[in-house]
């Protein structure tokens, strides 16, 4: 059980970088907002795990949702620090989830947007328990993974600069599975195109 190293510091070495890079927001997020939103009756407190450069909490913020902003690299909570937002350097395989601003209330939703293609395969049921764990009963869940078979390391830059991101992609049968087992009920998984030929498995799921 271990979260990649080499990833979260590439993440930390090029934060702002990525953060402009993801600024825009994609059409099928918007999408999963749009129905994460709604499945929450428009009001709730959530978990959003590897928030990045803060695209998405932002555009929940402006429906009236709260969010604690978290993730693992420290390059982006300090980014989103020094743009004043309230951000926790966190762990879902290992750290405490409570809400710091609500003890002992649970979550209403965890929002996990292209975050979870970095854990490993054999820890992806644990953080997807963990997360179960975290959220009321009937509590929204958006995790969305790359459609593919098998792990990669990508590599960018060269020499000194480069930086390595592991990532695990995910056929649906598995992915529902996985979901299942750690206590969530599936009620859609969208495949969506990011850039062309970018699939990703979109999971819309709610607490059982
Ligand atoms: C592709 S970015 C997505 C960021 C943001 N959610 C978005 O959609 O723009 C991946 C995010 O996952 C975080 N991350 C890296 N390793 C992780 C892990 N093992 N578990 C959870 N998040 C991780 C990164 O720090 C980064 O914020």
């Amino acid at each position: 059980m271990s979260t990649d190293r080499d990833t979260v510091q590439s993440y930390d070495a090029a934060a702002a970088e990525y953060a402009a890079e993801a600024a825009a927001m994609p059409e099928w997020v918007a999408s999963e907002i749009e129905a994460f939103v709604a499945g929450l009756g428009g009001a709730g407190r959530v978990l959003e795990i590897g928030s990045g450069g803060g695209r998405d909490a932002l555009d929940f913020e402006a429906r009236g949702i709260s969010v604690r902003r978290t993730d693992v690299s420290r390059g982006f909570v300090s980014l989103l620090h020094a743009q004043g937002f309230e951000a926790d350097l966190l762990d879902p395989l290992t750290d405490d989830l409570a809400d710091p601003q609500r003890p002992g209330v649970p979550y209403d939703g965890v929002w996990a947007c292209a975050c979870l293609i970095h854990a490993a395969r054999a820890d992806f049921g644990t953080v997807l328990g963990r997360l179960a764990g975290a959220t009321r009963p009937g509590g929204r869940l958006h995790v969305s993974v790359r459609d593919g078979d098998g792990e990669d390391v990508s590599v960018r830059g060269s020499g000194a600069v480069s930086r390595r991101y592991s990532e695990t992609y995910w056929r649906e049968p598995a992915l529902r599975a996985a979901l299942t087992e750690a206590g969530w009920a599936v009620e859609e998984v969208r495949r969506c195109m990011g850039r062309p030929d970018d699939w990703w498995l979109s999971v819309r799921a709610r607490r059982a």
